[in-house]
């Protein structure tokens, strides 16, 4: 029996945090058992990683170390067994963050991150990506309003640009994994197209 692998990506103020709860409840109501995690985090030891990348100032390299670091340790505690008794895993980032910020924003070699993909991963990829996607001023004006920045969040609007540009170098490169949502319309109409890709899982 294996489950389903689903990631939530996008920037900051994209979204995910807001549709992930009603994406729960929708795969519970059909009967799945649902596993809700995030990164950088979802193991006590990710979550400790997870304080230094968001707070800290380190060499981007360092962090996408730590990034990797965090999520072998994801993988082996919580991820794969819950994919091998049959769950829904549902990840608010994953590896496609990786590629967004420390490769496309940050400059790190892609090689090198493709090495510790495979490392870290081998074969182990979402079944399905949610891109949530919307233009940088949204994401930028949604975010000045939400909540005291992180280290990544008082980055700039050209920084932003390239997050944005990778995901969706991503989604083009992998159309059978990734959906992209369309998130600067209003809630509803975001809830809604999130739902029916939920349907056709
Ligand atoms: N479609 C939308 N229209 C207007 N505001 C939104 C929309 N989606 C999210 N928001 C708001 O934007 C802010 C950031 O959303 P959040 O879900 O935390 O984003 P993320 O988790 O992707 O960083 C929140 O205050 C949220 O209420
Ligand atoms: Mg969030």
């Amino acid at each position: 029996m294996t489950g389903k692998f689903i990631t939530l990506e996008g920037m900051d103020g994209a979204g995910k945090s807001t549709h992930i709860s009603h994406i729960i409840q929708r795969l519970e109501a059909q009967g799945h058992e649902v596993v809700s995690t995030r990164e950088p985090g979802g193991t006590a030891l990710g979550e400790k990683l997870r304080e230094l990348l968001l707070h800290e100032s380190m060499h981007a390299e360092t962090e996408t170390l730590l990034m990797f670091a965090a999520r072998r340790e994801h993988i082996h505690q919580l991820i794969a067994p819950a994919l091998a008794r049959g769950a829904y895993v549902l990840s608010d980032r994953f590896t496609d963050a990786t590629y967004a910020y420390q490769c496309g924003a940050k400059q790190v070699e892609l090689a090198k991150i493709q090495l510790l993909e495979q490392w870290v991963q081998a074969d182990l990829q979402p079944d399905i990506t949610l891109l949530f996607d919307v233009p940088v001023e949204v994401s930028l004006s949604r975010l000045a309003t939400a909540r005291a920045p992180d280290k990544f969040e008082r980055e700039n609007a050209e920084f932003f640009t390239r997050i944005r540009h990778t995901y969706l170098q991503r989604a083009k490169e992998n159309p059978a994994r990734f959906r992209v949502i369309d998130a600067d319309k209003p809630l509803e109409v975001v809830k809604k197209s999130v739902e029916d890709i939920i349907s056709t899982l």
